[in-house]
């Protein structure tokens, strides 16, 4: 194991989670298949990719939600990976998670403080002091300690996400997971909890994983960026090297699909997308085995169709790619 792994904050070793009873037979294609990347302390890295294409069970797999099939998850070193009852309950407060919908994890009937609250209990702290660490929550995401007394139906979408924020941090985790936080939230709600998440990367010691499907966010977060499709690693690599100049031609698709304010450069990138959706119309036919993305990919050729491509090093970054663009 290289020193990097050791003393990354969160490291995630050849995960692969395949869901249903037929799992245990091997007949199901996995929903994530050898992913491997790390976390280092105080760093921010984003996972993108479209929907279905496996973000949310690797984090459920890092919260011991989803069973890794194989591989390993490992919060400081430690193998975390099938941690369970009393064993998980120190990890726990290490990692905490903040979800796509803050309304549905936040209970109607409770106050905001008894939420927050409920969630340091096992800090052993006391009553006082819970109490006070929810205050302090509140206010690095901008709310007020008076905000604790409210019901979760006083308060937008905007300000319930903070509050889910708020939750995560008040236990002072290493490792804050963010799945989609700002995809349920209208457009001014997304550029303030974008913000504050910035903020809080540039003022806390917190080491981010920020699921999202907006690579424009992702750049503006994120140190580095991981590429998903279809439960497989794409591209890995410094977000502005990945989302500015990619190789892997899976994640030009992306940064094509992504609308930006030049005529030219936007007319340009249709055509790219139009040459995508052609290919779709006649795909190669895949062998189990193949480039996830051969159907629909100007690049591939009959080798993609039968062989995997591993992640290798081009350009600075690590690309799974027989042909990189
Ligand atoms: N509980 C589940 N049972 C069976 N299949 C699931 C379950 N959760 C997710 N999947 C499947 O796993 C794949 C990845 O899903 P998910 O991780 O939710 O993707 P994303 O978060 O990128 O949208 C999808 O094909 C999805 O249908
Ligand atoms: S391996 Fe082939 S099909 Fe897959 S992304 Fe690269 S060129 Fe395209
Ligand atoms: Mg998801």
């Amino acid at each position: 194991m290289s020193e990097a792994t050791q003393t990354a904050a969160l490291s995630i070793r050849n995960l692969s989670v395949s869901y249903g009873a037929r799992r245990l037979m091997g007949k199901t294609r996995p929903a994530v298949q050898n992913i491997t990347f790390d976390v280092g302390h105080g760093e921010t890295v984003g996972l993108v990719g479209e929907s279905g294409s496996g973000k949310s069970t690797i984090v459920k797999a890092i919260l011991g939600l989803a069973r890794a099939s194989e591989g390993n998850v490992l919060l400081n070193g430690t193998d975390i990976t099938h941690a369970a009852g009393r064993d998980r309950r120190p990890i726990v407060s290490q990692l905490r998670a903040v979800f796509q919908d803050p309304f549905a994890s936040l209970s109607p009937f409770q106050t905001i403080g008894d939420t927050i609250v409920e969630a340091l209990r096992d800090s052993k702290a006391g009553h006082a002091a819970m109490w006070e660490r929810a205050g302090d929550a509140m206010e690095s995401v901008g709310l007020t300690r008076a905000d604790l007394r409210r019901y979760p139906h006083q308060f937008s979408g905007g300000q319930r996400q903070r509050i889910g924020i708020a939750r995560a941090l008040a236990s002072t985790p290493q490792i804050v997971l963010m799945d989609e936080p700002v995809s349920a939230l209208d457009l001014s709600a997304q550029a303030h909890v974008i913000n504050l998440i910035a903020d809080l990367r540039d003022t806390q010691r917190y080491a981010f994983l920020f699921v999202g499907h907006d690579l424009g966010v992702v750049r503006f977060l994120c140190q580095q960026v991981v590429v998903l499709y279809r439960g497989m690693v794409m591209e890995v690599g410094k977000a502005e090297l990945v989302t500015t100049r990619p190789r892997n031609p899976y994640t030009v698709a992306l940064v094509n699909a992504a609308p930006i304010p030049d005529p030219l450069e936007q007319a340009r990138r249709r055509t790219a997308r139009l040459s995508i959706a052609a290919r779709e119309k006649s795909p190669l036919p895949i062998a189990g085995n193949g480039c996830p993305f051969a159907a629909r990919c100007p690049n591939a050729t009959p080798l993609c169709t039968q062989t995997r491509p591993a992640l290798r090093e081009v350009d600075g970054r690590q690309v799974a790619c027989h042909h990189p663009a």
